[in-house]
């Protein structure tokens, strides 16, 4: 399985105009046992704008198997502020679109360990999890939770259709953008959604990637990247609406979309504001991607610049946080274990691995307390109120954090 270059639009077929190209890079969420010299994966990583639609989109495509199975090791709870986020996410959807209606019946696409879905069942609410990752989709049945480790799709979805009913609420997070074959996807929400329900999903949303510089939400699993425009677009393609849309803070700036069926609901006037904004700020604009580009370029040289002066001056540098999004970072600038020696992170499947492409080891937080750099990379940007809080003692004993987003910068 090799990945697939397409010069097409996967939702509506049009032209799609390359905009950044970040090179040669591995499965971003592969780490590799230390003494594994087997061949790696690579694909060339790039991104493009579908001239009829606008949709931001990959070039090519990594086959799903590759990256969700059994041993894929990203874990949603890893996060605090992650787990309150979704036990408050569920929280509003009980309190809201599923109350007052008889045995409502809530779906998760990409439910992983079930840091949402865990208190839908504490709840006692009929639901379902879609997690074709078997090793998370155990540790969220652990918890309670139910979960078919089919990927959504049309088929899968109207099969739960047949057994369980209509979905009141189908919702996702980060998940809908990795989901290339986006016209089964939404022929199975069709199939599977209440002629009254939501299909509601957050992802990275381009406005805050266009701001932020913010060009490491670029990997082979985020194969989208979502604006207003373009999933209104979409939205319509398919008999759905665009209804809502939510601007939220977590994971660098990410947009909740909800759709509902064409004329089911009238669209919050959030929606038309987000639009005008976009069009002011020419979001997916030829123009304001072409300046994403060259200020991407400049990121690199910038960072490349000072871990190149740091490591002449004999001091030490490890990244904080073996983020998928890091293999972009890394394999894109050419950072190796030479100018960032280890990577600390709490996921227990990334620990003791190396890093994809550029096989930097992981470590744990005991670890770097017991190993503190000069200097810490914070790869896991989207957490540092978190992280910052967490490590204040690093700084407190002269440790310095360095970031690259929106610039690059020792904070
Ligand atoms: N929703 C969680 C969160 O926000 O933390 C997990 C996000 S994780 C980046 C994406 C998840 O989607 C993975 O656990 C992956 O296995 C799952 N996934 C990928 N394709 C899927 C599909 N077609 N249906 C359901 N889940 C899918
Ligand atoms: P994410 O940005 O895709 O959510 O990945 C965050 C990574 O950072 C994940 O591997 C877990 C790790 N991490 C830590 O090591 N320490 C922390 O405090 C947090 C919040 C995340
Ligand atoms: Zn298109």
């Amino acid at each position: 399985m090799t990945a697939q270059a397409r010069g097409r639009c996967r939702i509506c077929g049009g032209g799609v105009e390359e905009v950044l190209d970040l090179g040669r890079q591995p499965l971003s969420d592969a780490f590799r046992r230390p003494d594994d010299t087997g061949p790696e994966f690579f694909h060339r990583l790039a991104a493009g704008r579908c001239r009829a639609c606008t949709m931001v989109q990959l070039t090519s495509e990594v086959p799903r198997e590759r990256m969700f199975h059994q041993g894929y090791p990203y874990r949603s709870s890893g996060s605090a502020v992650m787990r309150e986020h979704f036990a408050r996410t569920a929280l509003g959807y009980a309190e809201t679109e599923l109350a007052g209606r008889d045995a409502p019946f809530f779906v998760e696409i990409g439910c992983n360990d079930g840091a949402l879905l865990r208190t839908m069942a504490g709840a006692g609410v009929r639901h379902l999890g879609f997690e074709p990752s078997g090793g998370v989709a155990a540790v969220a049945r652990g918890h309670g939770v139910n979960v078919s480790t089919d990927f959504f799709e049309e088929a899968t979805a109207a099969a739960v259709r047949e057994s369980h009913g209509p979905a009141d609420v189908i919702y996702a997070a980060n998940t809908i953008c990795h989901l290339p074959y986006m016209e089964s996807v939404l022929r199975g929400v069709a199939a599977l959604l209440a002629p009254d329900g939501v299909f509601a999903f957050e992802d990275p949303y381009l406005g805050d990637i266009l701001q932020k510089t913010s060009f490491d939400q670029i990997y082979d699993e985020h194969f989208f990247l979502f604006c207003a425009r373009s999933v209104r677009s979409m939205a319509e393609r398919f008999g759905f609406e665009l209804v809502g849309v939510e601007r939220l803070p977590v994971h660098g700036g990410e947009v909740r979309y909800t759709l509902a069926k064409a004329g089911a609901r009238r669209p919050a006037a959030a929606v038309r504001r987000l639009l005008d904004w976009e069009d002011e700020q020419g979001v997916a604009d030829p123009e304001a991607l072409a300046a994403f580009a060259s200020a991407v370029a400049d990121i690199r040289s910038d960072l490349i610049d000072l871990l190149r002066m740091l490591r002449a001056a004999g001091k030490s540098v490890a990244g904080y946080g073996a983020t998928a999004k890091s293999a972009t970072v890394t394999n894109y600038c050419g950072i190796g274990p030479d100018l960032v020696s280890y990577v600390c992170d709490t996921t227990p499947a990334k620990q003791d691995r190396v890093t994809p492409g550029a096989h930097i080891p992981v470590r744990s937080p005991e670890f770097f307390a017991e190993n503190r750099p000069d200097y810490a990379l914070l790869f896991a940007w989207n957490h540092a109120d978190e992280i910052l809080a967490k490590e204040r003692e690093f700084r407190e004993a002269g440790g310095k954090w360095i970031t690259y987003v929106p610039e690059v910068r020792v904070l």
